[in-house]
């Protein structure tokens, strides 16, 4: 018998404090349209300094457990993506599990960037298909303003902070047209390490450091990369993209998001954007999409969606889910 990973609810949290292109063009050589045209960002959510990672997470999580109707005590497995730990260790999942008062199972933190989401998905989905696992919370976190280089108008406009979450539940038997993750897909080429990283870190400088882009580069990998998994991922379930219900990309900008719905064909009402509300965050811009299409009514149960992310590393993937 088949064994699947159910989507039972979804919840989000973006920090207070809202930080306008107008109010970085005060302190960076740029401007409100430059950024708008070049990313589609308008605002930014960025944390309180006592507001850390995992304080983000918590109410994230806590949202996702309510919207699924699940108790913390059930949850038996935590993957959270970050690449922004409150501290080397322990991990950001395990202050997460404290906090929500689960006391068994197991948490930990997944590293993939701005690809974690998928990278925690696809990680959780394979636990519960295994059978190690029967209710999982998937989160993206994020407080990207703390590595971000606020002299550097090359990528101080382009992050913020946020979280995102999903409850997950093994459910036995189904097919293509029952609900739950139909498959992930996950890349990654170490090779390109040195185009998107962050120049500090315990084992090098023994600092947190800020992050380095090579912006262009980033861009051109991104659309490409984004295509294929896209296309691997209609493969390995005989599909087509207009299959596809809804396209729920990596927020990172506007123009990475429509050079890839459009190598799909996909038509721009079925993608699912909401980087101009939150900039890139991360690890936590899927989920936090996601929750805002599903919040708002656009998607519905058994609406088939197309989750994909690429980020640092390199690391890019991809879910077929049926909501
Ligand atoms: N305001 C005004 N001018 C700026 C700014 C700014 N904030 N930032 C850069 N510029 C200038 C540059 O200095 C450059 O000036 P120059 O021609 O005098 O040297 C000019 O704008 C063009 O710079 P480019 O980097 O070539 O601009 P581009 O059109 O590539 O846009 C951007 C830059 C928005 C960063 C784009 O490359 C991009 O989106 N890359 C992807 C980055 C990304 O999303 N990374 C996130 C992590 S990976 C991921 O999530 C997919």
């Amino acid at each position: 018998m088949t064994r699947r990973s159910i989507a039972l609810g979804s919840g989000a949290y973006l920090p207070e404090r809202i930080v306008s292109n107008e109010e970085l063009a005060a302190r960076v050589d740029t401007t409100d349209a430059w950024i708008q045209a070049r990313t589609g960002i308008k605002q930014r959510h960025v944390a309180s300094p006592n507001e850390r990672t995992s304080d983000l997470a918590i109410k994230a999580a806590e949202a996702a457990l309510a919207d699924a109707g699940v108790a913390a005590a059930d949850v038996d497995l935590i993957v959270l993506a970050t690449a922004t730990p409150d501290q080397t260790f322990p991990s950001t999942a395990t202050r997460v599990q404290a906090a929500i008062g689960m006391t068994g199972g197991a948490a930990f933190d997944v590293q993939a960037v701005c690809s974690g989401f998928i990278y925690a998905l696809a990680t959780a989905d394979n636990f519960i298909k295994a059978g190690q696992a029967k209710t999982a919370l998937v989160i993206g976190a994020e407080t990207f303003s703390r590595i971000l280089d606020w002299e550097d108008r090359g990528t101080c406009v382009l992050f913020g902070d946020g979280a995102g979450a999903l409850v997950l539940q093994a459910r036995d038997g189904g097919d293509a047209d029952s609900a739950g993750i139909l498959s992930t897909h996950l890349h990654s080429d170490g090779r390109y390490g040195d185009m998107l990283y962050v120049d500090g870190g315990p084992s090098s400088t023994q600092t947190v450091g800020y992050l380095r882009m090579q912006g262009r580069e980033v861009f051109k990998h991104a659309v490409v990369n984004l295509s294929n998994v896209v296309l691997e991922a209609l493969e390995a379930n005989g599909l087509e993209a207009d299959a596809i219900d809804w396209l729920v990309p990596h927020q990172a900008n506007r123009r990475i998001i429509d050079g890839a719905a459009k190598k799909l064909k996909m038509d721009p009402r079925r993608v699912v954007v909401t980087v101009d509300q939150h900039a890139n965050t991360s690890a936590a811009s899927v989920p936090l999409a996601l929750n805002v299409a599903v919040k708002d009514g656009r998607i519905k149960r058994g609406d088939l969606l197309l989750l994909e992310a690429m980020g640092g590393g390199f690391t890019w993937g991809a879910s077929l889910l049926r909501w």
